[in-house]
């Protein structure tokens, strides 16, 4: 099978193309760069032995993605492309909107003119909004998001549910990514987010790594054990073999899934600074400050339908998480970049 991966020059795609790559299947890369390099996939060469054919063409432009239909005949599209930061969406909604929804509007548009009708696509836990129930299974009734991203997540959820409903042909894999974060075991891909990291792993790696001062902890007065944030962290490369699993249920034509990709596992913000320097050795400075807009106290997932229905649970536990974070960060202190 031939998979079409959308964003594959992003950090959850490239680690996906690794894992396609070494289960045999043939892979085509589409980006535009906006937040990636191209040097990723040069590092995904050098890991597999192999080099998958890659156009730097955006989602948006509809002739460039027609052209790589009929060149490439993919059977399916793993579709991670699209803009992913909180706050940016806040200030910048339209481009938001624009991307992530005209985006995939086109790209479906072009998949079903050549056939394909296959698609998994990047969903998360943001769709829960505050949840309704903690762990959170995928019956959890969809919530209010606090910003754009997280309403092109919701909305984009809605258009390919109502294009499964109006065209059984389709087959849509929805998957609700909880946090990932670690990195490949080489050390050579991983996560390189453009100047302050926004998400909790990438700023303990560069406070590690000497960039950052010190973290801030925003807030320790949640209802949780120790007042911070919890989460359900997820190994980049257990999140990547999901994919690769949902692929496999999408040949018995699954119609349309929605699962939740996660460990089922809460760690606060200090379990995590904790397990860091724990696993690495290097102490993590922080000091507590207010509460950031839009937070909620606590978010884990209940993960059990991905393993009865795909036979997929996360392999990898906090420890790897913060090595894997923490080797790639070393071993690349400015990313891709030399
Ligand atoms: P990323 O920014 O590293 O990867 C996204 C890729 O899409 C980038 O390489 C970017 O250049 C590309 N892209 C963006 N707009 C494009 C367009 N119009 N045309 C072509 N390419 C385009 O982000 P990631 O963390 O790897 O996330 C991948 C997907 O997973 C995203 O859809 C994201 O919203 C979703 N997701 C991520 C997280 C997370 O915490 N990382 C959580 C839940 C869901
Ligand atoms: N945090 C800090 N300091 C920081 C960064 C984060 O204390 O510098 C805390 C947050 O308050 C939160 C926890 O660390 O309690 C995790 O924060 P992240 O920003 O790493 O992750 P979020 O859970 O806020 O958001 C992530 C993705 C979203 C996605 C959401 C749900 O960034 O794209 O998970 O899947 F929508």
């Amino acid at each position: 099978m031939k998979i079409l991966v959308t964003g594959g020059a992003g950090y959850i795609g490239s680690h996906t193309v690794v894992e396609l790559l070494s289960a045999q299947y043939q892979v085509v890369v589409v980006d535009n760069l906006s937040n990636s390099s191209e040097k990723s996939l040069d590092r995904v060469a050098q890991i597999t032995g192999k080099k998958v054919p890659f156009y730097k063409t955006d989602i948006l432009d509809r002739e460039g993605l027609n052209r790589i239909f009929e060149q490439e005949k993919p059977d399916a599209v793993i579709h991670f492309a699209g803009l992913k930061a909180v706050g940016e969406s806040v200030q910048k909604p339209w481009e938001y909107y624009q991307n992530n929804i005209a985006g995939t509007l086109i790209l479906v548009d072009v998949m079903r003119q050549h056939g394909v009708k296959n698609i998994i696509f990047s969903s998360s836990a943001t769709v829960y909004g505050n949840p309704a129930v903690i762990p959170i299974t995928e019956e959890c009734p969809k919530g209010q998001c606090t910003n754009p991203y997280g309403w092109t997540k919701s909305m984009l959820e809605q258009i390919l549910s109502d294009i499964w409903y109006a065209d059984r042909e389709w087959n849509v894999i929805l998957l609700r990514y909880f946090n990932p974060i670690g990195a490949h075991k080489s050390g050579l891909i991983g996560e390189n987010p453009n100047g302050i990291p926004n998400n909790l792993m990438p700023y303990i790696t560069q406070v590690a790594v000497g960039k950052r001062e010190e973290l801030g902890v925003f807030g320790n007065d949640y209802d949780t054990p120790d007042g911070t944030g919890v989460r359900d962290y997820i190994h980049v490369v257990d999140l990547a073999n999901g994919h690769v699993k949902a692929l496999e249920k999408i040949k018995d034509n699954s119609g349309l899934k929605i699962y939740n990709l996660g460990t089922g596992k809460g760690y606060s913000v200090l379990d995590i600074v904790k397990n860091f320097e724990e696993a690495t050795g290097v102490k993590i400075p922080y000091s507590i400050k207010p509460r950031r807009a839009g937070d909620i106290a606590t978010c884990y997932s209940d993960a059990s339908l991905a393993e009865k229905e795909l036979g997929w649970t996360a392999q990898f536990g906090i420890k790897e998480m913060c090595e894997d974070s923490w080797r790639w960060q070393k071993n690349n202190p400015n990313g891709f970049e030399d």
